[in-house]
């Protein structure tokens, strides 16, 4: 079977403008602006009931938007075209029951006029799926795999991933993150939600944090690892001298004891390493950037 041409990419490959979803008098999804460009992995963030998952099903148009709008690859999230072009993993597959993976396969290639089948295989050997069991028999693990499957079939430019990894054990979660790395150096873009922390540090360029259907920053993670604090022991030959860190920028605690000094620094070290040069130093100690109490601090709304 082959593959129905694409449209040059231009443009970004998600877009929303102002938009809004109300359930009653709850806004689930609260004036978003978001622009996802083509390529990039992007890592769509946010504790339970953020407003992740509606978003997600305000894109594809399963969910008609109480005011706003939005588009996928260009088009309206409903269009058929832009259907064909995007894979979407939804945090729960509705199938019925009584599916194989080889129904499931045909069903979703037939919608979208075409699909990989060569790779649709590797795929199966990969995840090690048997395609002839029913849907309603697999494990949790299993149907997850059977959802990937359906998103990643056809190639497409766009993946869509409500929490992907969610169920798998470690070695899937790792084959999943090898797929989703080729997919990218192929050209796809992605949109990653995710509460798994080390998965978007590890796969996405940028992130974005919605909270109470709000998005409350958009950044590289870059730019966060340079707001992450990070801890330091300096551990010294004797007692070290106090009032050397504290007026240092970034310094943002202290503590002393016999053997050293204790640090938290956000933003670079330099100026810390640069200070501590000058005390005879038995060790060092840095447990490494605390990105999750970051995040932690977007999620629950003090100002980092
Ligand atoms: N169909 C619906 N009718 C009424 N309220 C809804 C509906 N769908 C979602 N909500 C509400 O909208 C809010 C956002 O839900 P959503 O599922 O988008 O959150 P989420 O960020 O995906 O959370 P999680 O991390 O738990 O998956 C929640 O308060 C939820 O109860
Ligand atoms: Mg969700």
């Amino acid at each position: 079977m082959t593959l129905p041409p694409s449209a040059p990419a231009a443009g970004p490959a998600i877009q929303t403008h102002r938009l809004v979803k109300r359930f009653g008098s709850l806004t689930a999804v609260d004036n978003l602006d978001l622009a996802v460009q083509r390529g990039e992995v992007f890592g769509f963030l946010g504790p339970n009931g953020a407003g992740k998952t509606t978003t997600i099903r305000l894109l594809l148009g399963f969910l008609n938007p109480s005011s706003g709008v939005s588009t996928i690859l260009g088009r309206p999230g409903r269009d058929p075209e832009a259907r064909r072009r995007v894979g979407y993993l939804p945090a729960d597959l509705a199938i019925d029951p009584h599916y194989t993976g080889h129904d499931v396969i045909q069903f979703f290639g037939a919608l979208r006029g075409g699909y990989d089948v060569p790779f649709t295989q590797t795929l199966l050997q990969r995840f090690d799926l048997d395609p002839s069991r029913p849907i309603g028999e697999l494990s949790t693990g299993n149907r997850r795999k059977i959802g990937i499957l359906q998103a990643f079939m056809h190639r497409p430019e766009l993946l869509i991933l409500d929490e992907p990894t969610s169920g798998l054990d470690p070695l899937l979660q790792q084959e999943f993150h090898l797929l989703l790395r080729e997919e990218v150096a192929r050209g796809a873009t992605v949109f990653l939600s995710s509460h798994v922390l080390p998965e978007v540090e590890a796969l996405a360029g940028r992130v974005g944090i919605l909270r109470k259907g709000r998005l409350v920053t958009v950044a590289t993670l870059a730019e966060l690892r340079t707001k992450a604090r990070q801890r330091i022991d300096i551990f010294t030959a004797g007692p070290p001298p106090r009032g050397l860190f504290e007026p240092l920028p970034g310094v943002r605690s202290v503590a002393y004891h016999d053997g050293g000094v204790q640090l938290v620094v956000e933003g670079p070290v330099d100026p810390v390493i640069k200070a501590a040069a000058g005390l005879t130093i038995e060790r060092i100690h840095t447990p490494g950037q605390d990105l999750e109490e970051l995040f932690l601090e977007y999620y629950q709304g003090s100002d980092p």
